[in-house]
């Protein structure tokens, strides 16, 4: 179903920029008074919002004598070497990182009441306070702090202060543990600085989970060992005929280890068994009738599929996810499992029957898309919905069993939260086989209550997946992912009470001037009071 026509991308870009500019002219409400830019951001003017906020006394101000007072660990140490690297170039202060003194921003670990995410941050005029009872919390708290600061903040040249931080009390921590993005580098390829730079957006609205589509029809994207045709020979195009390419095995653990310290895990994708093309063209043991078919460069989907009868193929996906395993880190191992309309039914559930366990073996929990719940998911398996509103009543029932049995679901509706569905009919990138998909849309949903017969205590969590049939480049990806991930991931963070369209939009478009200062391109969507710039 994702299969559509590319727009020309150089035309695309200069669209959007056009249509940015238009709504931007119709919907801008007046320019703040310049006053307004010298006082404190509001401490619930956060994106996720915050669990619960008391404002309440004077700012703290981070002047050129503020210190940065960590705890003598590495992890917190590391942390308060992140935060002064975002605040030195803008403040121009020397920001050191210290385990004594009083006063300043001071980043504690102490047992407490915060879960393995959250945070307390406590700002008055002698100081800004962040604890956690993990350093998760504190780095998320980190992002809570950089979000109370001037938006100039963000940006890598010295700018004009004050630097105020409101003064009162906020309590933080999330609603589900699995906050996920993904980006498919198997349309189109992206480097470790292209991933790295994601991570970057992601770290920024607490989100936790960096799914990576590493295979699929047009290119293999990790290095193989025991398999090596895969990378070299799989990975060498992608969507439109460009040379593709593919992760070394130090390349990738280069992105895990920086999401690591972005407080992201990286769940690996290898999707099985359709959605396989570059694998069967890289071998031709790999195909039923032993001939490999030609490198596939299109969009269309649904015609691949690894041979379920041979034993090779088992040997292979064997070889392939205990090579993925030894580099993972993290809990999840993704086997796909979508769009197999190349295999048969029987065939589909003995596939799933052979292979999940051998991700078990390796040491991993597997993650299926909901497909997987039509074959037996095994126990403690995480199913990741990408149905629409519209999908049938029986496929969504077959989910909610599933749930009700002990799958645990991971929500990425694709009429809700998939980045590269179009916003408008307007816009240059991205598909439109799920619908279009606002702002507002892609917000004003409620994971607890999404799927019917499914119970709360199922939902793991939301994803918001960006597939790149049609995306590029950096400037590509920011234009489909903002404005609509921090929805996202206010969606996976914030308690369902705070869930509120009119102040969310509000707490959005303050996000604006952030994103400028960060050199991070988004759709001006008319839904949202953004401020003039
Ligand atoms: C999917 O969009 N085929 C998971």
């Amino acid at each position: 179903m994702r299969q559509h026509h590319r727009t020309p991308r150089l035309l695309g870009t200069l669209l959007l920029v056009a249509v940015a500019g238009l709504s931007a002219t119709a919907a801008a409400p007046a320019a703040a008074p310049a006053a307004a830019a010298r006082t404190a951001t509001p401490l619930d003017r956060v994106v996720p919002a915050p669990a619960s906020v008391r404002p309440g006394g004077p700012p703290y101000e981070i002047t050129p004598a503020t210190r940065i007072r960590v705890d003598d660990s590495g992890a917190v140490r590391r942390i308060g070497g992140y935060l002064a690297d975002v605040l030195r170039p803008s403040t121009g202060y020397p920001l050191p990182v210290i385990t004594h003194g009083t006063g300043g921003v001071r980043l504690r670990l102490e047992d407490g009441p915060y879960g393995a995410e959250g945070y307390r941050l406590d700002s008055g005029p002698q100081g800004v306070t962040l604890t956690a009872r993990e350093p998760a919390g504190l780095f998320h708290g980190v992002q809570t702090l950089r979000q109370l600061l001037p938006p100039a903040v963000e940006r890598k040249t010295v700018q004009h202060g004050p630097w105020p931080v409101a003064g009162g009390t906020l309590t933080d921590s999330p609603r589900y543990a699995y906050r996920g993005a993904m980006l498919d580098v198997a349309r189109h390829f992206f480097t470790v600085a292209q991933v790295k730079r994601f991570v970057d957006a992601l770290a920024l609205y607490k989100i936790d989970e960096l799914h990576l589509h590493l295979s699929d029809d047009q290119g293999w994207r990790i290095a193989v060992d025991s398999w090596p045709r895969l990378a070299a020979y799989g990975g060498s195009t992608e969507v439109g005929g460009g040379k593709g390419g593919s992760y070394t095995k130090a390349d990738y653990r280069e992105i895990v280890r920086y999401a690591a310290s972005r407080y992201v895990e990286v769940v690996p994708e290898i999707d099985m068994p359709g959605h396989t093309n570059a694998a069967l063209a890289s071998y031709a043991d790999l195909n039923c009738n032993g001939t490999a078919p030609p490198l596939y460069t299109g969009t269309d989907v649904g015609f691949s599929s690894l041979c379920v009868p041979k034993q090779v193929t088992y040997d292979f996906v064997d070889d392939v996810i205990r090579e993925l395993a030894a580099l993972t880190p993290g809990r999840y191992l993704h086997i796909g499992g979508d769009e197999a309309h190349s295999t048969r039914h029987d065939d589909y559930v003995k596939f799933m029957d052979r292979v999940q366990p051998i991700v078990e073996r390796y040491g991993k929990t597997v993650i299926g898309w909901h497909q997987l719940t039509g074959a037996h998911p095994v126990k403690g398996a995480l199913a990741q919905y990408w149905g629409l509103d519209s999908t049938g009543a029986a496929e969504k029932a077959q989910v909610a069993e599933a749930a009700r049995n002990g799958t645990r679901l991971i929500l990425s509706p694709a009429d809700r939260i998939y980045l590269d569905m179009k916003y408008t009919a307007d816009t240059p990138l991205g598909q439109d086989w799920a619908g279009l998909v606002e702002v507002r849309r892609s917000y004003d949903w409620d994971p607890g209550a999404y799927l019917l017969g499914a119970p709360a205590s199922a939902i793991a969590g939301v994803e918001a997946p960006l597939w790149s049939e049609t995306i590029v480049t950096d400037h590509d990806i920011d234009c489909m992912t903002f404005p609509r991930l921090p929805g996202a991931a206010e969606l996976g963070w914030s308690p369902a009470a705070a869930h509120d369209w009119d102040t969310y939009r509000v707490r959005l478009a303050a996000q604006a001037p952030r994103w400028d200062a960060l050199g991070i391109a988004y759709y001006r969507s008319p839904q949202v009071p953004w401020p003039a710039r």
